[in-house]
């Protein structure tokens, strides 16, 4: 990242307005009004051949003329000037271009896109947008935009792919008190992206939380290697689901490849929360700006009100922080401060009676426990208590710990005095939410900070025993053939040449090759038919299984041969692969998509009709780690199958673990090579006895 240049595109200490206007109502006259109205100290230059001077601000005829030195220029002529004011900004020295214009890749005028990028690198300088609504900071008094006013003051930032969406949220920072200081609209990314503002908002010492809009990444690997490497909370709301996992697919993986499925576990990598909508990212937003990662489990809550302490605990298992008893030497200390009908478990109910001096002291007695990993202060209003006092007495209780390592949250039930004191505790650093529902989910999303932050520390596991010269052999001998589909043989060659452990298999071309090669590899066998152009075998009747005489091997091999040749008269036939039949197991499904954000992508999931059915599937990003892996055999649905259940023994997840590892290496290893590709059935058998891959399937990149 040059530094220099976006902290002079998104912090600049003088900015051009070009296309400035004297006439109100246009965004050029607008532009300029904001930058006056929020007071911004730096250089302000209006640029406009026609006018001399606007809003009392000396107007230039083109930032040439202009003598002082300009670090960023805000562009709001129209799309077909923006190339000779490129060149313009470019001869001026000035590093970085805001453009607000339309009309460029969003309308399908991509080359003009491409072209004013390229023009302004090769000036050094970096555009922001097209397409955008501007850049607002609070802390530089700069609003760079046509939003209306600078948002609520706080420490998280928001990068937005949205204008008009940044525009609403810039309004409703007020509305619900919940503070930001920089707003950046990212339009077209045609230069920069989502990855230069996650690692410049990383650097930037008045930004606690980076909060992101999504509609679609067009970096996402780079976009998971700075969320890696940031230090801050990153979170995302990512709106969309595009229509690429509904494209019919030559394989299972490919059409279970929902794109909003892949963001899910690539933002996971990439150590990014996500936010289920707008309301979820302002509340996320708000806890992660103020309150620090909860390290451990325990979710202590704190309340005068049964009601809501259920309707808590009840949010609590579903958010996946579910309540556990407190200890019984706490549950002593904090006894002292409720009546015998009290309740010091978890939640501990103070119940209506509670006044300031118990709110302050459980709060303070339990903050400080080392047991409590996270508190959630709960009230409800009663006429014999101010909710403002309640507010400062909870501020109170954590201040007089002095703790900072651990996250607080508050959430008061109650009408506009309850409204006021959570707007109070929100300013003091206490995130404060009208639903106990969210306020847990706001512990949450600290937790899974937590979590994943640590996880999007693995390294990816490697294998020095993978084999690529060979996995290549086998691609370069169908690429000579101009064929894209290997057939199973050549699969499960590429498979094995990564240790995938597929099932023993030799192709014969005649009845007594079939014969000779069934007897070698030892009876019962399974016979396939082979060819490049029959990919759905059993339609075709060219799979028979548990085949055990000699006799069978020959009635079956002219038998699968026929029913080819009528199903496809002119299909490519190299014969049929006679194979060790694999006892059977528990059916999983491992395969691969080359994503078009993230490139190769791994999938898991229950096999056989379930994956079509249920589409019990996750998915990561490859290459990862082998923790990884097992943690993707612990998230589907059908976990518990493989986990041993009604007396069934565990299946060997330590090999589903490395094979699914393995598969991950071999697909990013190839992955200018395999576009998407199957190993399903994979049989998995008891524990210590591993697994095999039955069926392959790999269908290359076009070149
Ligand atoms: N140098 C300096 N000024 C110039 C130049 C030049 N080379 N050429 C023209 N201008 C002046 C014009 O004379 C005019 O000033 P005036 O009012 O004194 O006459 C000014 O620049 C603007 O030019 P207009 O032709 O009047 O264009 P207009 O203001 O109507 O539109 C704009 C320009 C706003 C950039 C428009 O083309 C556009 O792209 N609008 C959409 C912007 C947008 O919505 N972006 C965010 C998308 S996200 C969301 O939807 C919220």
């Amino acid at each position: 990242m040059d530094i220099e240049i976006l902290n002079a595109l998104l912090k600049p200490k003088s900015v051009a307005v070009i296309g400035a206007s004297a006439t109100p109502g246009k965004i050029g006259h607008t532009v300029l009004l904001n930058l006056q109205e929020s007071k911004y100290k730096g250089g302000i230059y209006p640029i406009n051949p026609k006018s001399d001077e606007i809003l009392g601000f000396k107007c230039y005829k083109s930032v040439l003329n202009v003598k002082e030195q300009i670090d960023a220029a805000i562009i709001v002529v129209p799309a077909k000037f923006v190339l000779q004011i490129v060149d313009e900004c470019g001869k001026k020295g000035i590093k970085g271009l805001l453009v607000i214009t339309s009309g460029f890749a969003e309308v399908g005028k991509d080359d003009l896109e491409k072209e004013v990028v390229a023009k302004s690198r090769s000036y050094g300088m970096r555009v922001l947008g097209p397409n955008i609504v501007g850049v607002l900071s609070n802390s530089d008094d700069f609003n760079g935009s046509f939003a209306p006013f600078l948002p609520y003051k706080g420490t998280a930032s928001l990068v937005s792919q949205s204008g008009a969406l940044l525009i609403g949220i810039d309004a409703q920072t007020y509305t619900r008190g919940i503070g930001f200081d920089k707003l950046i609209s990212i339009g077209n990314m045609s230069d920069v992206n989502f990855a230069d503002t996650i690692e410049w908002l990383d650097q930037d010492e008045k930004t606690s939380c980076i909060s992101l809009y999504v509609e679609g990444l067009n970096d996402g690997r780079c976009v998971i290697d700075k969320g890696r490497k940031a230090t801050k909370p990153i979170i995302a709301l990512k709106a969309g689901s595009s229509a690429h996992g509904a494209v019919a697919a030559a394989s299972h993986t490919g059409s279970l490849a929902g794109s909003s499925k892949i963001y899910k576990s690539a933002f996971a990598q990439a150590g990014i929360i996500q936010a289920e909508d707008l309301d979820n990212l302002f509340d996320r937003t708000l806890v992660l700006s103020l309150q620090p990662p909860m390290k451990g489990d325990n979710v202590l809550i704190i309340t005068n009100g049964g009601g809501v302490g259920v309707l808590g605990t009840d949010s609590a298992e579903k958010f996946g922080v579910p309540l556990k008893y407190t200890p019984p030497e706490l549950q002593e200390k904090l006894k002292k401060y409720m009546p015998s009908f009290g309740s010091a478990k978890n939640p501990v109910d103070l119940t209506g009676m509670a006044g300031n001096d118990w709110y302050h002291d459980t709060v303070k007695i339990a903050f400080n426990h080392e047991w409590v990993d996270g508190l959630v202060v709960l009230y409800c209003e009663t006429a014999m208590t101010n909710p403002l006092e309640i507010a400062k007495s909870i501020k109170k209780s954590v201040d007089d710990t002095g703790i900072k390592n651990k996250p607080i949250i508050a959430s008061f039930v109650g009408g506009e005095r309850s409204d006021k004191a959570m707007r109070w505790l929100v300013k003091n650093g206490i995130p404060a939410y009208a639903g106990p529902d969210v306020a847990l989910n706001a512990i949450s999303a600290l937790k899974e900070y937590a979590k994943i932050r640590e996880d999007s520390k693995d390294i990816p596991t490697t294998y020095d025993d993978a084999n690529r010269e060979k996995a290549m052999d086998v691609i370069n001998y169908a690429r000579n053939e101009e064929r894209i589909a290997l057939t199973e043989i050549e699969a499960k060659h590429v498979f094995a040449a990564y240790g995938l452990p597929v099932t023993r298999a030799k192709i014969a071309k005649s009845e007594e090759e079939a014969v000779s090669f069934a007897n070698e590899i030892g009876f019962p066998i399974v016979m396939k038919i082979v060819s490049p152009d029959i990919l759905h075998k059993s339609d075709a009747g060219g799979v028979i299984v548990d085949v055990n005489s000699i006799e069978d091997v020959r009635k079956f091999f002219n038998e699968i041969m026929e029913n080819a040749k009528v199903y496809k008269a002119d299909a490519n036939i190299h014969g049929v692969v006679i194979q060790e039949m694999a006892p059977w197991g528990t059916e999983v499904i491992l395969g691969s998509v080359n994503d078009p954000t993230f490139g190769p992508t791994m999938m898991f999931g229950l096999g056989g009709i379930f994956v079509e059915v249920l589409k019990d599937v996750t998915f990561r990003v490859a290459p990862f780690s082998k923790r990884q892996a097992a943690e993707m055999i612990g998230e589907i649905n059908a976990a518990p199958i493989l986990i041993g259940i009604r007396g069934e023994k565990p299946k060997d997840r330590e090999a589903l673990s490395d094979t699914i590892c393995r598969y991950a290496n071999m697909i990013y290893d190839l992955r200018d090579e395999i576009n998407e590709s199957d190993a399903n059935p994979v049989l998995v058998y008891e524990e210590g006895d591993g697994l095999k891959v039955a069926d392959a399937r790999i269908l290359l990149t076009k070149k």
